[in-house]
């Protein structure tokens, strides 16, 4: 099926047969994977041509990318609202890639206290020996707040919501309209939001996907992304991508395009296991808070009703003052289901001590009791829950 008859279909429709138009090769379901580094030309007036595609999406040399960079370019975009989408080799580089386009010396840049800590380490051991500013602001804040931090050489307005330790959500539309009132761009890490969260609408300007997460779904890529809504912004993050050299594997991308084949599936059934954990957890007399924006209770939850479409799996939980940082690392090494590990997104579920609380500068992050951030996979909840039982006896006899 043509693309263009996929577009207004249902989501996961559009996960099951965009980015495949044209593509079947011997009758195959799935499109191929192509790599390579050198394009041939049959003849130089066709090379003299490509040489003034300077970005556009075409096969000119590998760095610029094949048809698989392309495909799940065009269904990234599609799912985050925008119009066009660059592609690189991590998440990291999709929020190092567009802060370099948008910054240079002298400029100043606002940062939620809660952002993901390498973006953190990007802006205070790089960006600010090349002359750039950065300043790091509640994730509460409101417009008013907002507006009284840019000054004349503030050009980016970064988001993380919610943050990715932290959970705390952001008023992004708010953040949205005192920027661009000052004529700065708002980028925004939306890779908890993946498909529940429509950036574009909300006044973002750039969005980042760390697509290793949901989108890849098993643990087994490195992948960012990075969409625009204009042409102008693409061109400049395009532009930055190619002058930086960043490149993504298409072997990535092709298990990224079939990892978007299931996403709905898999990210509906991850949020249903996390929430149930989620409620689990807070009825528990050793924890204090659950840091689950899609719960009543929770820090954000009135933003995130009003924003958010759906939950990512990934929440904090803040044990009660009595128990010591060393009593939730016993409680995290008692776990037999949940893997004790960095990342998130994939079908099996992990446990992390907090690390956000660590690194604050603007007086926030403190929840009173030390923390644990857990992913939920596709087990079977029931399992994961009494695992969790397993990891609280550990916390409550454990002796420092
Ligand atoms: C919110 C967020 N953004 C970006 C990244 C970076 O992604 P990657 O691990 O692909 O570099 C991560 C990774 O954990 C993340 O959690």
């Amino acid at each position: 099926m043509a693309d263009d008859r996929v577009k207004n279909r249902g989501f996961r429709t559009r996960l099951s047969h965009g980015g495949r138009a044209g593509t079947h090769v011997h009758g195959f379901v799935n499109p191929p994977l192509l790599r390579g580094s050198t394009v041939l030309y049959p003849n130089m007036t066709e090379r003299r041509a490509s040489q003034t595609k300077r970005l556009e999406q075409e096969l000119v040399y590998g760095i610029m990318g094949s048809e698989t960079h392309f495909m799940l370019e065009d269904m990234i975009a599609g799912i985050e609202g925008g119009t066009r989408c660059q592609i690189v080799g991590s998440g990291l580089a999709a929020v190092t890639t567009p802060l370099l386009a948008y910054l240079k010396t002298g400029d100043h840049c606002l940062m939620p206290d809660s952002v993901y800590g390498p973006a953190r380490n990007f802006c205070d051991r790089f960006l600010c020996d090349y002359g750039v500013e950065t300043t790091y602001y509640r994730p509460e804040i409101d417009e008013r707040g907002m507006a009284e931090l840019i000054r004349p050489n503030t050009k980016v307005v970064y988001t993380e919501s919610p943050g990715s330790h932290t959970f705390e959500v952001q008023d992004v539309p708010a953040i949205a309209r005192a920027a661009h009132a000052r004529g700065a761009h708002v980028l925004m890490d939306n890779t908890w939001g993946l498909r529940f969260f429509q950036p574009f609408a909300h006044g973002v300007d750039v969005s980042i996907q760390a697509l290793t997460k949901y989108a890849g779904g098993h643990s087994d890529i490195m992948l960012g992304s990075v969409t625009t809504n204009s042409d102008a912004d693409w061109e400049k993050v395009r532009g930055a991508a190619l002058l930086l050299g960043q490149y993504a594997s298409p072997d990535d991308c092709w298990l990224a395009l079939r990892g978007l084949r299931t996403l709905a599936v898999r990210q509906d059934a991850q949020m249903q296991a996390g929430v149930t954990v989620a409620r689990w957890l807070a009825g528990r007399p050793e924890i204090k808070q659950v840091l689950h924006p899609a719960l009543p209770d929770a820090p954000g939850h009135v933003l995130w009703k009003r924003d958010f479409t759906g939950a990512a799996s990934l929440f904090g939980v803040v044990f009660q003052p009595e128990y010591s940082v060393a009593a939730t690392h016993a409680f995290v090494e008692a776990l037999e289901l949940f893997g004790i590990g960095a990342s998130w997104g994939g079908y099996e579920s992990l446990a992390v001590p907090t690390t956000g609380f660590l690194t604050r500068s603007a007086g926030t992050g403190d929840f009173g009791g030390a923390a644990v951030r857990l992913h939920i996979g596709l087990e079977e909840p029931a399992d994961l829950i009494a695992d969790l039982e397993r990891g609280l006896v550990a916390l409550r006899t454990h002796r420092d």
